[in-house]
């Protein structure tokens, strides 16, 4: 017999007499002349209909069963289904205790309830399309940056720099255990912490190569049970040389957006609708906001004069040279129009040393662009960089940095173009396009929620 994928025996064009599914009973229906079972393996959405006779039925045959149907694939008579599996064979490979198992039979199980199985919540329809939304869309990034000459680097997890200087860094030590027979304070030698950004490392590679990006797990230790913040999460980073212009840089955001937005709804649009008909309704009608049919670009003193005009208060008051505030961006796009907003040119104080100065005054500011969208808030943090050696030496200085940057002064003396870039917050993208409002319903495994274990 070939085995066939749920999916492919959905999609076939002809019948097929000796095939064989394997997956995971997704429900059982007995009746007096037939069997019916619905089998799924993370394939797609949709569950193979098998129609069997009832005397194949057995005792361990229930609701999330691993099973191994072989039989004929045929035309389905339902309107619904394309082809269904005429089964002459059962084997239940791995029984399940459907008592104590906690999902139930055609139940919709909200994600807070399955958020506490996060070793079990992969057998649910809602998590399964994002898990293969997530997979499409990892791979519809990849596409989108080789596809434009852009080189993946692989940056380092494990750095001693502190990119953003905020201050928010896992420190990494080996265990007691290891440290007893070393003699060293620190492991390496030196202070070393996860990453909380490629950026540094893409600048270096920027020096040789005029696009690179990459795309893996950055760590801050926010320690904030906000439905935004994670502790570990997945950062898209892109360095671009010969660039000196914020709008070439927003270009990229908003062209990888637009892609990788059209990949995971023709690659997985029964997913994707699953989202918005069920987890968020309102988002169908708006997934052309969602496309960037229009953004709007604002700069932060004129966001901030927005904000002193506002009718309603705010918790933080808006003040030129503080920070925006998860209650300021929300008001910045609704008052856009609920679409995508560049916010471009922060205060100088307010942003890490490699920002680039734009020289200007008394308010002070550097080349920075946040890019904010409804619901979410920030989705994307970039700028140009400093590429003039005075200027980052003056900065780092002052910041009393210049030891430990001393490579990275070295790459404004040898070759120095104008370039910059941008981070997007992988999570935070999924969070947008799909309309979740709880950033722990879109990673594989929510942290520390269950079992020390995962
Ligand atoms: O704005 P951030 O801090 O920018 C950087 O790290 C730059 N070095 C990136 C660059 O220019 N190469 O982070 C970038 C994005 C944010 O806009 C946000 O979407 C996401 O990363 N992000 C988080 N996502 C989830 N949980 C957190 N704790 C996050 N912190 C940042
Ligand atoms: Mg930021």
């Amino acid at each position: 017999a070939v085995r066939l994928r749920v999916r492919e025996a959905l999609g076939a064009r002809e019948p097929a007499d000796a095939v064989r599914v394997q997956g995971w009973v997704r429900s059982v229906r007995s009746q007096k002349e037939v069997l019916f079972l619905h089998i799924n393996d993370g394939s797609s959405l949709e569950s193979l209909q098998v129609v069997a006779d009832p005397s194949l039925e057995k005792r361990d045959l229930t609701f999330g069963s691993a099973v191994e149907v072989q039989g004929k694939l045929v035309k389905s008579p339902h309107r619904m289904q394309n082809m269904e599996l005429q089964a002459e064979t059962i084997r239940v490979v791995g029984p399940c205790d459907i008592w104590s198992f906690p999902l139930k039979m055609k139940e919709r199980h909200p994600l807070e309830y399955v958020r506490q199985f996060p070793h079990l919540r992969c057998r649910n329809n809602t998590l399964g399309a994002l898990l293969r939304i997530r997979s499409e869309a990892t791979a519809g990034i990849h596409s989108f940056f080789q596809d434009n000459g852009y080189v993946h680097i692989h940056t380092p997890i494990i750095t001693s720099n502190d990119c953003e200087s905020a201050g928010e860094l896992f420190q990494i030590e080996a265990s007691s255990e290891a440290k007893e027979s070393a003699e060293k304070t620190h492991f390496f030698n030196v202070p070393a912490f996860l990453t909380v950004s490629g950026q540094l490392h893409l600048e270096v590679m920027a020096g040789a190569f005029t696009h690179v990006f990459t795309f893996g797990p950055t760590f801050r230790a926010e320690n904030s049970q906000s439905r935004r913040h994670l502790a570990e999460f997945y950062m898209v980073e892109a360095e671009l040389s010969f660039t000196e212009s914020l709008q070439d840089i927003m270009q990229v955001m908003e062209d990888l957006f637009k892609t990788v937005t059209s990949t995971v709804l023709s690659k997985c649009p029964h997913d994707v609708e699953l989202f918005h008909k069920y987890i968020a309704p309102a988002q169908k009608s708006d997934i052309t906001h969602k496309l960037f049919s229009s953004s709007c670009r604002i700069s932060y003193s004129e966001a901030v004069e927005i904000l002193k005009q506002a009718p309603q208060t705010f918790t933080f008051k808006p003040e030129w040279g503080c920070d925006l505030q998860t209650e300021h961006e929300k008001y910045l796009v609704k008052h856009c129009g609920d679409v995508p907003v560049f916010v471009v040119n922060y205060p100088y104080d307010l942003k890490p040393f490699y920002m680039r100065d734009n020289e200007d005054g008394p308010q002070h500011t550097v080349a920075a662009v946040d890019l904010l969208v409804p619901g979410v808030g920030e989705l994307c943090g970039g700028s140009l960089r400093e590429e003039r050696l005075p200027f980052l030496e003056s900065r780092l200085q002052r910041l009393g940095l210049t030891d430990a940057c001393q490579w990275y002064l070295d790459l404004r003396k040898f070759g120095s173009v104008p370039h910059g870039g941008f981070g997007m917050g992988f999570e935070r993208y999924l969070q947008y396009i799909l309309g979740v409002d709880n950033i722990k319903d879109v990673i594989p495994f929510p942290r520390f929620s269950h079992s020390c274990l995962l």
